[in-house]
């Protein structure tokens, strides 16, 4: 058993569009996350990352299909058990301050999943774990009384990461932690990860469109394209050979250093989806 299983899931948002067609956001995911593992998942925007990652959390309700924490079914949840789950599976968001509440202490804003998820801890062991997380995202103690506002972008993403944290998590969802940083800042936070899961024995599923960040963090990765994996493969398998013609379009595009470069993705012959998808960026 691996401590996250998703069979089949399905998900289908109304339009945002007055009178368009609602979008078919997954399509038939299915995914597994054993313990301390890196699970990336690829694919270009728009093709469901983070309506996965959330549905991997029940942070919304899927259509069809299950998930499961542990051995333990989370659509046969109700709330309450639903809410004391999420101690064990956490969040990280690709952009820092808009997940911050830009009038809450630092302090505060870590304190907040304990509130939730231990409040028999009292205010004094509350406040030594908040100061232990911080500490362990590499935060100065006093960062506590700051507010979201007064940080940079990476140590915002830093408290982002110790709000996860702090309730002890197995699972952590990274929904492109990094992309809105700077490349430097980048890989310290990609670090700063990396030693957490060691240390933690966290295991993850990282969404990301930055390949090279992929190639060095994961295990395995998912490649999804319109709702669906393509493929799912150890991670220096999939680099070195990958088999769906979606996936090696995906892979050629780390292969150029220059973000200017347009890669035109072709529609595939043969996918019953086939549409034109266009590269990031182009
Ligand atoms: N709340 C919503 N209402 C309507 N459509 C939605 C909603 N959330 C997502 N979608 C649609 O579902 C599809 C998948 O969106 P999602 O955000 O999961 O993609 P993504 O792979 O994370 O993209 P990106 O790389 O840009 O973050 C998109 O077509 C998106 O417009
Ligand atoms: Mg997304």
């Amino acid at each position: 058993m691996s401590l996250v299983e998703v069979h089949d899931v399905h998900k289908t948002f109304p339009s945002r569009q007055r009178g368009g067609d609602p979008v078919h956001a997954l399509r038939g995911v299915s995914l597994t996350v054993d313990e301390g593992e890196t699970l990336a998942i690829i694919g270009e925007s728009g093709s469901g990352k983070s309506t996965l990652g959330r549905a991997v959390l029940r942070l919304l309700d899927v259509d069809s299909g299950t998930v499961s924490f542990d051995g333990k079914d989370l659509g046969a949840m109700d709330r309450k058990q639903l809410r004391a789950q999420r101690a064990e599976m956490q969040i990280v968001f690709q952009e820092p301050f808009e997940s911050l509440n830009p009038r809450m202490s630092i302090g505060a804003i870590v304190a907040e999943p304990l509130q939730i998820h231990r409040p028999d801890l009292g205010t004094a062991e509350t406040r030594r774990q908040v100061r232990d997380a911080l500490h362990r995202v590499g935060l100065p103690a006093d960062a506590a009384t700051r507010l979201p506002g007064e940080l940079s972008g990476g140590q915002q993403q830093r408290v982002g990461v110790a709000r996860a944290i702090v309730s002890r998590p197995r699972f952590v969802v990274l929904d492109e932690p990094t992309s809105s940083l700077d490349l430097s800042i980048r890989a310290q936070i990609l670090a700063l990860l990396a030693e957490l899961q060691e240390d933690l024995g966290l295991a993850y599923l990282f969404v990301s469109h930055d390949m090279h960040t992929v190639e060095w963090v994961s295990d395995r990765v998912a490649v999804m394209y319109l709702g669906r994996f393509v493929e799912t493969r150890p991670t220096a398998e999939l680099f070195a050979d990958p088999h769906h013609a979606y996936s090696k379009t995906l892979l050629s595009a780390r292969l150029s250093a220059d973000p200017r470069e347009k890669h035109a993705y072709k529609a595939f012959p043969g996918d019953e989806d086939v549409v034109a998808v266009r590269a990031e960026g182009a």
